[in-house]
């Protein structure tokens, strides 16, 4: 529905016949809604350059308007009020009944994005932050509404440290494993030693024994130095760990609806880490400092500190610097893509930064990709301090999803029972902690408070999903799938078409500026809007033929759009709750 951009052309040309130079003219939201939909703002600016009194100019545009406007009128020094006629309004919705894509104004010049978000640590369990995952998902959604190319890449933490630690710890507790005998030539057990709930124990333990520890540690490291080199005992196990801790993690990242479109490790880019460090070495941006291999990537007028980016240890390990190198190196190859986007903890801004530093002073990334790093803020508790749980300990992400979903079964209408009844749960919980995470800007702290998101009421999942709920019914009971919208009688019903109007700028600026909080905002503005029309108009037993049509076409409309707008932030609508 293309009704603000197609208006803004018209009124560009207009403004331009009347003599008036301006590239663009923009239809701005109205302030002061009782004197119209929207605003031309641009008298002002006219009289400046053309050295005339502003009203005279407003007067002067809004006679040129056509009928496409009523009740035009200026007001202060001389802002354009205008009202769409309503006619123009119903011509310009109903094509958008079925079809969502009327409020997308597509890319032009096609783009191909890869998202990196998720970033689970293999054996580590997942926290709350994971949660933020979900940002990553609704943008590789977003971007495929605009019709551009999304490939979204979980970039699994797997060939780091923490696996260093837990095999350390595992040749505590089963010294006599082949895996630690270099002279073993037999075939390694085909079993992990050790399962995923054990994991959860080992790697904690693990990483308080290294700092109480330091010949520990060493060992720890030595192990993620042979399993980097592929030391076929310690590879054999590292890969055991890996298959037995990464299926539980794609467990909960299934669970929240976060898919990927390719689900690369750090040691897929294992290929790449010689070829890479090659690449640097021979621009000459490589050198030694106490035994590591670094690149120098600080400039004179650095207004921080701008550390060296770490390349390759002595023992001939290798760095989550080098990890990141390698893998845009292979993105590059892979996908040549217009553009990569981290979504990670803002509190690895630092590490992003000196990576990106090095990509464009090597030459690496060429300036037609960009590199971006979208960081996102912390989950806090209700104390305003990190997510912890009673006792204190690190908030696993499946404590959470536990901690919601039993507040809200109960919710869930008594004649929903078995399995039916989970599945709703499910969605409900999923919808409850992504809108709570979607909400606020991307790079703000919030306070996980379990209340407030979990209510019926005000800017919630499940509020959101309740509304498209009952519009679903109201369609299953009343509509033969043809509506058309006739005529507007009352101001719930323009309220709720204005507002759509607004969609489609909305979603660019989601889109643009990496935030789906316009998308969330505007699911709690769109669903209030409903409801209130709900309450106030009866739809089924509305007598006038014409205005009962209306009706539905409004709920068809709308349940359209809120369904479409939930499935971008991958939040599910269920039948009944
Ligand atoms: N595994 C990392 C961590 O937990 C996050 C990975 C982010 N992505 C990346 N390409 N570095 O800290």
């Amino acid at each position: 529905m293309s009704l603000i951009r197609d208006t803004e052309k018209y009124l560009t040309k207009t403004i331009n016949d009347l003599g008036y130079k301006i590239e663009y003219v923009k239809l701005e939201k109205s302030k002061l809604p009782e004197y119209g939909q929207y605003q031309i703002n641009v008298a002002m600016q006219f009289a400046r350059s053309y050295g005339k009194n502003p009203r005279d100019i407003a007067n002067e545009i809004a006679s040129s308007l056509d009928s496409r406007f009523t009740n035009v009128n200026i007001q202060g020094p001389g802002f354009i009020n205008v009202t769409f006629a309503n006619e123009v309004l119903i011509e310009s919705l109903n094509k958008a009944i079925d079809n969502f894509s009327e409020f997308v104004d597509e890319s032009e010049n096609k783009k191909t994005i890869v998202l990196d978000y998720g970033g689970a640590n293999i054996a580590k369990t997942l926290h709350v932050g994971h949660l933020r995952c979900n940002i990553g998902e609704a943008m590789r959604r977003l971007i495929k509404v605009f019709g551009d190319t999304s490939i979204g890449d979980v970039h699994w933490g797997d060939f780091g440290t923490p696996i260093g630690l837990v095999i350390r710890e595992i040749k505590e507790m089963y010294p006599d494993l082949p895996y630690f005998d270099e002279t073993f030539t037999g075939e390694y057990p085909k079993e992990s030693p050790v399962t995923n709930e054990e994991l959860g124990i080992i790697y904690p333990k693990a990483s308080q024994r290294k700092k109480e520890d330091a010949t520990y540690a060493a060992e720890a490291l030595q192990f993620t130095e042979q399993f980097q080199k592929g030391i076929p005992g310690i590879k054999a196990l590292w890969r055991h760990i890996v298959n037995t801790s990464k299926p539980d993690c794609e467990e909960v990242y299934n669970f929240l609806n976060c898919h990927f479109d390719v689900s690369y490790g750090e040691s897929d880019a294992k290929e790449y880490v010689e070829p890479v460090i090659k690449f640097l070495n021979d621009k000459g941006l490589t050198e030694m400092s106490d035994g590591v291999l670094i690149m120098p990537i600080a400039n004179a007028d650095d207004n921080k500190e701008m550390p060296p980016l770490l390349l390759k240890k002595s023992d001939g390990s290798i760095l989550y610097d080098t990890t990141d190198l390698a893998t845009i190196m292979q993105r590059m190859r892979d996908f040549n893509p217009d553009a990569i986007w981290y979504f990670v903890d803002e509190r690895q801004s630092l590490h992003f930064e000196q990576t990106f530093r090095g990509c464009r002073i090597s030459g690496l990334v060429p300036d037609t990709t960009d590199l971006k790093f979208y960081g996102f803020g912390t989950i806090n508790g209700l104390d305003g301090k990190p997510f912890k749980t009673r006792d204190g300990g690190v908030m696993s992400l499946k404590e959470l999803i536990k901690m919601v979903y039993e507040r809200i079964e109960p919710k869930i209408k008594d004649d929903i029972t078995g399995e039916e009844r989970k599945e709703v749960a499910k969605k409900l919980t999923v919808a409850t902690l992504k809108y709570a995470d979607l909400l606020p800007y991307r790079k703000t702290d919030y306070i996980f408070d379990i209340d407030k998101f979990t209510s019926f009421e005000g800017k919630t999942g499940i509020y959101a999903v309740y509304t498209a709920t009952r519009m679903n019914s109201i369609i299953n009971k009343l509509s033969n799938g043809n509506e058309l919208l006739k005529e507007i009688d009352n101001p719930d019903v323009l309220d709720i078409l204005v507002k759509l109007t607004e969609l489609p700028k909305n979603l660019k600026n989601a889109y643009q500026e990496v935030t789906t909080s316009y998308i969330a905002e505007f699911i709690f503005d769109l669903s209030s809007l409903y409801n209130r029309f709900y309450t106030n108009n009866n739809i089924q037993s509305e007598t006038n033929t014409n205005l009962k049509e209306t009706y539905i076409a409004l709920t068809r409309l709308t349940y359209n759009v809120l369904k479409n707008l939930l499935d971008i932030l991958a939040i599910e609508v269920v039948d009944k709750m």
